[in-house]
C-alpha cells in the first residue's frame, strides 16, 4: 500500500509505550525502511501516512487482543447471561430474601489472583494442566472384560439367593451393586437384581432399571454370576426378618473380609436359601480379596453398568452444549453416552467458528451437610457458627453426643490437619494458581452449595464462565429428572467424566472418586484429574497474608502434580477409584 521506498524518520509511533509485547513481535518494522529520496509528495502526505500507521497499529492491537480473549469472548457471547439458578440458596436469610454479604477469607490472594488472570489474558500460552503430566499414564489399558481361561467354575452355585437393598445416593449404590456381585460369586449364590432403598436425604424412588440398563448388566455379568430379576415366587412371601435372613450393618463389620461372609452369612444362606442385605454399602473390603473377585468388581463397575438411554440422551445434550459440537471424541464419551454422540469428527471450520470446546468440570463438595459435619470454620463468623451448630443439632445427634465426651479439636487445628472441605474461594484460588485462564469454561457439578450465591461470588469473580446442568438445559428438558436426585447426579457424573479436565475438592467424595476412576480406566492417559491435598493446601494458605503469587503458583502446581503421579493401586485402596492394578487394567 505504501508502495516504494519511503523514508520514515521516526519509529512508528504506535509502538511507543505499549506494554504488551508488540514492539518485540513487530520489531521487524523498526528501522527496516530504507532511506529513500525525500520528496515533496512525502512531506505533503506525511500526516496521512502517519495516520495510516496509527490506524494499522490499532488494528493489529485490536486483532491481537481479539485473538487472545477469543476464548472468553466467544463463550460469553454464545451463552445466555450467566445465571446462577444452578446454585440454590441453602440458608434461611436467602429464603427470606435478605442478601448475604459475600464471605471472603483470602482478600489479598484473591486480588493477586485477579491481576494474574488479567495478565494471562494477553498471553497465548494455555495452562499445562489440560494435559496429564505423566506419560506412564497411557501405558495402562482397560482390560477387566477379557475372558479368562480360569474363569470361575459355576456348576456348584446352588447355595441360594442374595437380595441387596443399597442405601445412599447414586454413587454409593453403584459401589454396593458391584460389591454385591462379588459377594454373590464368593458365596456361590444367585444375585437378585439389586434394589435401591428410598432415603429421606436423597428422596429418590428410582430403581435399578430407572438408572442402569438391566439387559446390558445381565448380559455382561452372566458368565461370572447367576443373575435373576426377581426372587422365585415361593421365597417372595417369606417373612425375611422372622427367619433370620435379614443381614444389616450390625451383622457385618465395615469393609468385611471374605472369611467374615463365610462365617456369618453362608450358614444363613444354606439354611434359608436366601439372605437379604439391608442397607448394603461398603461392606466388602478391598484387600485381601481373591483376584477373581476383584476382577468381577472391576468388570461390573466399568463394563456392566451403563446409564439408561433417557440419562445418556440428556447427558449428551449437556456435553454437546458445553463443547459446541456433537462428535464423540474419546472412549469415555462412547462408554458414558453410547450412541447419542455422532462418531463424525467436527469439521475444522465448525470448531473455529463455534469456538473453543474445552471445559473443566469441578465437583465442589461444599454442601451444608459436609460443611457442618467437618466442624471447621469458613470465615462467616458468628452467624455461620450458629447456623452450622443448629444444623448439626438437627441432623447429626450422634456427632453432638460424641462431642460432649471427647476433647474438642479447634477449628484452626482441623484446618491444619486438612480436615476442612474446600470453599468455593479456595477452589478458585487453586485453579488460578494452576494457570487456568479467566475465560475457562467451567461445569459445576452438584448444586446445593452452602451459603448459596454469595459464597460463590469470590469464585465467579475469578471465573465467570460457570455453567451447571440447570443453566445448560431448558426447564422442559430437565423436568423428567426434577424429582429424581440420583438421575440428576448421573447427569453430573457424565459431564464430569467426559470433561477435558476434572477438578475435585474432596477426594473422599463418592462422585469425585468414581469419576476419577472412570477417567483413569477409559481416559487413555489423557483425561487429567486435579486432586488437591487438603493438608498441603492448608499449609500454603496459612501464608495467605505474605506469600507472593509466583510462590503460591509453584506450590499449588507441585501439590497437584504430586496427586497425578501414576501409581499402582495401594493395598486396601478402592479399586473403583484406582483401577490401575492387574485385576482391572493391563500395562503394556
Ligand atoms: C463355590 O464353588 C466353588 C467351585 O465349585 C467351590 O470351590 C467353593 O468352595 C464354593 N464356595 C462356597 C462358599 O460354597
Ligand atoms: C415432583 O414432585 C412434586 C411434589 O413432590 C409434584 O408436584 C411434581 O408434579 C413432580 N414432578 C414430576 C415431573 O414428577
Ligand atoms: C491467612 O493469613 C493470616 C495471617 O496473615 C492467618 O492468621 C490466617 O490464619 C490465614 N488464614 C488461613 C485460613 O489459613
Amino acid at each position: 500500500m505504501l508502495g516504494g521506498d519511503y523514508h520514515l524518520n521516526s519509529k512508528p509511533v504506535f509502538f511507543h509505550g505499549s506494554k504488551n509485547d508488540f514492539s518485540a513481535k513487530y520489531g521487524a518494522y523498526k528501522g527496516n525502511y530504507h532511506v529513500g529520496k525525500r520528496n515533496i509528495w512525502l512531506r505533503k502526505h506525511l500526516k496521512s501516512i502517519a495516520f495510516m500507521f496509527v490506524f494499522m497499529g490499532l488494528f493489529f492491537l485490536l486483532d491481537s487482543l481479539m485473538v487472545s480473549i477469543f476464548d472468553s469472548a466467544n463463550i460469553r457471547s454464545s451463552l445466555a447471561p450467566i445465571r446462577s439458578s444452578g446454585i440454590k440458596e441453602e440458608n434461611k436469610d436467602a429464603k427470606e430474601g435478605k442478601e448475604k454479604s459475600p464471605v471472603h477469607m483470602y482478600d489479598r490472594l484473591l486480588n493477586l489472583a485477579s491481576s494474574a488472570l488479567v495478565e494471562k489474558e494477553f498471553k497465548q500460552e494455555s495452562a499445562s494442566f489440560w494435559e496429564e503430566p505423566f506419560q506412564q499414564a497411557s501405558a495402562w489399558k482397560p482390560c477387566a472384560d477379557r475372558k479368562l481361561p480360569t474363569s470361575l467354575e459355576r456348576d456348584n452355585r446352588k447355595n441360594g439367593y442374595i437380595l441387596v437393598s443399597a442405601n445412599g445416593g447414586l454413587n454409593q449404590q453403584r459401589v454396593a451393586i458391584c460389591n454385591a456381585v462379588a459377594v454373590a460369586s464368593l458365596l456361590n449364590a444367585t444375585l437378585v437384581l439389586p434394589r435401591f432403598l428410598y432415603s429421606n436425604v436423597w428422596k429418590d424412588p428410582s430403581q435399578f432399571g430407572d438408572i442402569y440398563q438391566e439387559k446390558h448388566f445381565m448380559k455382561i455379568m452372566k458368565d461370572e454370576v447367576d443373575l435373576v430379576k426377581e426372587l422365585p415366587p415361593d421365597l417372595k412371601s417369606v417373612d425375611i426378618e422372622a427367619i433370620g435372613s435379614l443381614i444389616t450393618d450390625a451383622d457385618l463389620v465395615k469393609e468385611a473380609k471374605p472369611v467374615d461372609y463365610i462365617r456369618t452369612v453362608l450358614p444363613v444362606l444354606l439354611k434359608n436359601r436366601f439372605v437379604h442385605f439391608l442397607g448394603f454399602g461398603n461392606r466388602l473390603g478391598f484387600d485381601p480379596l481373591p483376584s477373581e473377585l476383584q476382577k468381577l468388581r472391576c468388570k461390573c463397575n466399568f463394563h456392566a453398568l451403563k446409564f439408561v438411554p433417557k440419562i445418556q440422551k440428556v447427558g449428551s445434550l449437556l456435553v454437546k452444549r458445553i463443547r459446541k459440537h456433537d462428535a464423540a471424541r474419546s472412549t469415555l464419551d462412547k462408554q458414558l453416552i453410547g450412541n447419542f454422540m455422532s462418531g463424525v469428527p467436527p469439521k475444522r471450520h465448525d470448531v473455529e467458528r463455534n469456538g473453543p470446546s474445552k471445559y473443566l468440570a469441578l465437583h465442589l463438595r461444599f454442601e451444608v451437610d459436609m460443611v457442618a459435619y467437618s466442624l471447621c470454620e469458613f470465615g462467616g463468623a458468628e452467624t455461620e457458627r450458629k447456623e452450622l451448630q443448629a444444623y448439626r443439632e438437627l441432623h447429626f445427634p450422634l456427632l453432638i453426643e460424641r462431642l460432649k465426651t471427647s476433647k474438642p479439636v479447634s477449628p484452626i487445628e482441623l484446618r491444619k490437619l486438612g480436615r476442612c472441605p474446600l470453599t468455593p474461594e479456595e477452589a478458585g484460588l487453586v485453579l488460578a494458581g494452576l494457570g487456568f485462564k479467566r475465560g475457562t469454561y467451567i461445569y459445576l457439578a452438584g448444586s446445593h452449595l452452602y451459603g448459596g450465591k454469595s459464597r460463590m461470588d469470590s469464585f465467579t469473580s475469578l471465573y465467570p464462565n460457570l455453567v451447571t446442568k440447570e443453566t445448560l438445559l431448558t426447564p422442559s428438558e430437565l423436568a423428567p429428572f426434577r424429582n429424581f436426585s440420583s438421575q440428576l447426579a448421573a447427569l453430573d457424573f457424565i459431564a464430569c467424566a467426559t470433561a477435558d479436565v476434572f477438578a475435585m475438592t474432596d477426594s473422599g467424595s463418592q462422585l469425585s472418586s468414581l469419576v476419577s476412576g472412570f477417567r483413569t480406566y477409559y481416559g487413555g492417559g489423557s483425561a487429567p484429574t486435579l486432586r488437591p491435598n487438603k493438608k498441603r493446601l492448608a499449609a500454603i494458605l496459612s501464608e495467605n497474608g505474605t506469600i507472593e503469587w509466583n510462590r503460591f503458583e509453584d506450590r499449588v502446581k507441585k501439590m497437584i502434580e504430586e496427586g497425578q503421579r501414576v501409581r499402582v493401586r495401594g493395598f486396601g485402596r478402592s479399586i473403583y477409584r484406582q483401577p490401575r492394578c492387574p485385576e482391572c487394567m493391563c500395562k503394556i
